[in-house]
This record gives C-alpha cells, sequence and structure tokens, in this order.
C-alpha cells in the first residue's frame, strides 16, 4: 500500500535560524555509507563512509566502481563506487520511533562495467513515501549541469524502530553511492503555506524534501564547518 503524505517542497532561506539551532544527536544516530564500499573510507572533507552491506535485507545488489572520475567530483568517496540493483533492494536502518531523521542519497550516474547509468530509471521508496520515481540521475544531472547529485529529505518522526529504504527500477537497474542517514532535533513547527494562506501544514509530522539551502550573504559552507552535527551544505548567493 503507498502512503499517501505530501512532500512539501521548502527552500530554507532562514539561514539564521537552522544555523542557530545545535543539533542534540550524537553520532550513534547517524549512518553514512559509502555504497558497493567493502571498507571504511575517507571523503575529502574528512568524513568517514562505512560499508553498506550489512544494511541490505534480501537482494545485496552488487559493488561497481566508476569508469571515469569527473573532475568536477569534490571528492572520490563516495562517488566513484556504487551499489547496482537490477531488480527491489530494500536497506534497513536502525532508528529511534520519535526522533526526525534527514536521509541524503547521493548519486554519481557514471558508467559501471556494463551498467550505463544513461539506461537507469529508478524510484526510491523511504518509509513508505516515494521519494523518487522513474528517476533519471543521469538526466537529472545534465539538466543541471552537474557530475553529481544529492537528494536531501526531512523524514518525519517513523513511530517504529527501523526505516526501510527499498531501490526500485522501473527501467534498466537503479544504482546508489552513497546514503546518509542523520538524526536531528526537531526544528519544523507549523506554518501557514506560501502563497495558499488557506492551507497550513504541521512540520512536526510533515515529510519534507530540500530544494536549496542558502547562507544568504554569507558563504559556502561545507558538511564539516556546519554549526552542530546535521552536516549540511550551505550554498551562497551573492543577492
Ligand atoms: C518492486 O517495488 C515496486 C515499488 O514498491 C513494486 O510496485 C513492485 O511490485 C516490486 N516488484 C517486485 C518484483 O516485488
Ligand atoms: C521514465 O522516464 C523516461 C524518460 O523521461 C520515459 O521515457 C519513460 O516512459 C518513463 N517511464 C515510466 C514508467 O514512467
Ligand atoms: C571551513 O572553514 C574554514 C574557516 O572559514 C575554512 O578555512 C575551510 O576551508 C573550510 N573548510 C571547507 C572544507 O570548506
Amino acid at each position: 500500500m503507498r502512503i499517501k503524505t505530501r512532500i512539501v517542497f521548502f527552500i530554507s532561506f532562514v539561514s539564521v535560524f537552522l544555523n542557530g539551532l545545535h543539533a542534540a544527536n550524537s553520532d550513534s544516530d547517524s549512518l553514512i555509507l559509502g555504497c558497493g564500499s567493502e571498507n571504511e573510507a575517507k571523503d575529502a572533507d574528512g568524513r568517514k563512509w562505512q560499508p553498506d552491506s550489512k544494511y541490505l535485507t534480501g537482494s545485496k545488489g552488487s559493488p561497481a566502481q566508476a569508469q571515469y572520475q569527473d573532475p568536477a567530483l569534490l571528492s572520490e568517496v563516495p562517488y566513484m563506487k556504487a551499489r547496482i540493483f537490477t531488480s527491489n533492494a530494500t536497506y534497513k536502518f536502525p532508528v529511534k520511533p520519535k526522533q526526525r531523521y534527514i536521509i541524503r542519497l547521493y548519486f554519481y550516474p557514471a558508467v559501471y562495467g556494463s551498467n550505463n547509468a544513461e539506461q537507469s530509471y529508478f524510484a526510491v521508496i523511504a518509509n513508505g513515501i516515494t521519494v523518487l520515481q522513474n528517476f533519471s540521475a543521469s538526466i537529472t544531472c545534465k539538466a543541471l549541469t552537474q557530475a553529481y547529485i544529492m537528494r536531501e529529505y526531512f523524514l518525519a518522526p517513523l513511530n517504529k524502530d527501523s526505516l526501510e529504504v527499498t531501490f526500485s527500477p522501473s527501467a534498466g537497474f537503479a544504482f546508489v553511492n552513497g546514503i546518509e542517514l542523520i538524526g536531528t532535533p526537531d526544528m519544523f513547527g507549523s506554518a501557514t503555506i506560501v502563497g495558499a494562506s488557506d492551507q497550513t501544514f504541521d512540520g512536526k509530522i510533515t515529510n519534507l524534501q530540500t530544494m536549496f539551502r542558502v547562507n544568504i550573504g554569507g558563504q559556502f559552507i561545507s558538511p564539516t564547518n556546519d554549526s552542530g552535527a546535521l552536516t549540511r551544505t550551505w550554498i551562497y548567493c551573492s543577492c
């Protein structure tokens, strides 16, 4: 059954508000997984990415190495390795029932052995919510003129002790290079939806997707330079 949950798209322009929040989470609430990797590996920022296979239930797909490193990649880790799924595969992550989590998915649409990401279309379902549908990392990256892409979602509290994330190929295969799961404090209250003053949403129980996180009037902030432990990436704008 597909749970019908609204994903409210939001732009977190309010950097002052979010920056001021200090994460109440500890490292034990966070998972940083380099998909298809057999050993712990550090990225260019010094963060450690752990192997992913023990979190897969059933089909483990296959680990793969990208054939080519795009010069635009900030770091070899997690992008040069991937896990390829030719049929449905599900990760099961331990979570705290009442906690909100950020999940970040990293995709580098390259050629992985005989699997060319140009032929890959897939869905990602997290906690019953379809966060990506018939997704082509290749087409999306071309449209954005980026070598890689990260997608970030704030999941509402799950009310159970595990989070299931399913990769489901719709054509070709599915793949993923990295997955981060970060426990977060409650950041969102209720608010009126911009442009629809008769509608409100309750941030405590809503699933959200980050579109942009802009440090207005400030500089680029890398995950390790973020305040607290949420390892957010802030782009800057010279507006
Ligand atoms: C794979 O997952 C999709 C999405 O949840 C589902 O519609 C489909 O029936 C699944 N396929 C198999 C073979 O289980
Ligand atoms: C998936 O997207 C591709 C490219 O836009 C399109 O050609 C294809 O028909 C879509 N498949 C489904 C099942 O929607
Ligand atoms: C983090 O911030 C310091 C001080 O502003 C800066 O020198 C450093 O380059 C930043 N690190 C990254 C990875 O952006």
